[in-house]
């Protein structure tokens, strides 16, 4: 079951809303074996790489494509780091619309450019930053051609929020501390606003990559945030704390959820991790640390950061050889 049906009177739907899924949502909350205990706390990561297209973005797209579909669009259009990308063309192709997705050229990780690709989406490299081609994007969108799908929609902020509404319900509770990646803001304001819905108090910790527009973690490569004012208002009433993570920081975390934890994400969904080994947290306390996108994401990382497969011949001895090493 999709968002939208499991959440139908929660979002901003009605009985004629045309429902486009995936079947995204309803993803593992799993409980940490190692490193909650390094950092004193009951820690869970809620992987959102387990969505349809591998990333966050499917719940808030599966909403904003649903409405764009009602109100009798032709065409959607985003500008992405990748994974909006991704997840746009696949709700489009889903929905018989058609996507154009802006990316900065040879910025991203080519799987990303490859699901958009495969599902038949228009892509554009844009020889620019992604702050340049949000705004070249918003300017398609003023002329009345395409309808606009990143998280400045505040219909894929209203499908995201469904994320803290699962937390809770699994945990029974809200945790006291949740930690993710803050790129351009959508998915922090998105959490705020679906823990505020639920009546829950909690510390939100936003990491961010101290050096914005130039960080290793490709998909929160973004030196102007979208939602700046909106989590800058957040920050202000206490609900949010933004944290300076360095790559380094984010890589070692990245690494030791693949070996101490056996999840696998993309670099940047570390950032959270990264976050919360950084700050003071209440001994024993619950806390969720969000992982938003898929490993196989970005291999490049993976051929950067590890050690390499070795050759051996098909036998025995030849492969005893290697292992005992
Ligand atoms: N993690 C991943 C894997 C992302 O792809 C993104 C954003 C973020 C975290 C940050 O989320 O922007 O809501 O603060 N990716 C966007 C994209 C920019 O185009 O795919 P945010």
């Amino acid at each position: 079951m999709g968002v939208i049906d499991r959440y139908r009177e929660r979002l901003p739907v009605g009985p004629s809303t045309p429902v486009v899924s995936l079947g995204e949502g309803s993803t593992p909350l799993i409980s940490s074996r190692s490193i909650g205990g390094r950092l004193g706390v009951e820690l869970h990561f809620k992987f959102e790489g387990m969505n349809p297209t591998g990333s966050f973005k499917d719940r808030g797209m599966a909403v904003a494509v649903s409405k764009a579909l009602e109100a009798g669009a032709d065409g959607i259009v985003c500008a992405s780091t990748g994974n909006t990308a991704a997840s746009a063309a696949a709700y489009a192709a889903r929905a018989g619309l058609t996507a154009v997705v802006l990316c900065p050229a040879g910025a991203i990780a080519v799987a990303k450019l490859a699901q958009s690709r495969a599902v038949g989406a228009r892509v554009l490299e844009v020889r620019g930053s992604f702050d340049e081609a949000l705004s070249s994007c918003l300017e398609l969108v003023e002329r009345g051609s395409h309808v606009l799908v990143n998280s400045l929609n505040p219909d894929r902020i209203e499908g995201q929020k469904t994320a803290a509404f699962e937390i809770d319900e699994e945990l029974g509770r809200a945790p006291e501390v949740l930690a993710l990646p803050y790129g351009g803001g959508g998915n922090t304001v998105a959490y705020a606003k679906g823990f505020a819905e639920d009546g829950a108090r909690l510390r939100l910790i936003s990491a961010h990559a101290t050096e914005r527009a130039t960080t290793v973690a490709s998909a929160i490569r973004i030196a102007e945030p979208a939602h700046l004012a909106e989590v800058e208002a957040l920050v202000a009433d206490g609900t949010v704390e933004p944290v300076p993570v360095s790559d380094e920081d984010i890589t070692r975390m990245w690494l030791d959820l693949a070996s101490l934890e056996g999840i696998f994400c993309e670099p940047s969904s570390a950032a959270g991790l990264a976050a919360l080994a950084e700050i003071d947290l209440e001994p024993g306390s619950t806390v969720v640390c969000v992982l938003t996108g898929h490993g196989l994401k970005d291999i490049d990382a993976v051929e950067v950061l590890t050690a390499s497969a070795t050759l051996v011949d098909p036998n025995v001895e030849s492969i005893l050889a290697e292992v005992s090493r």
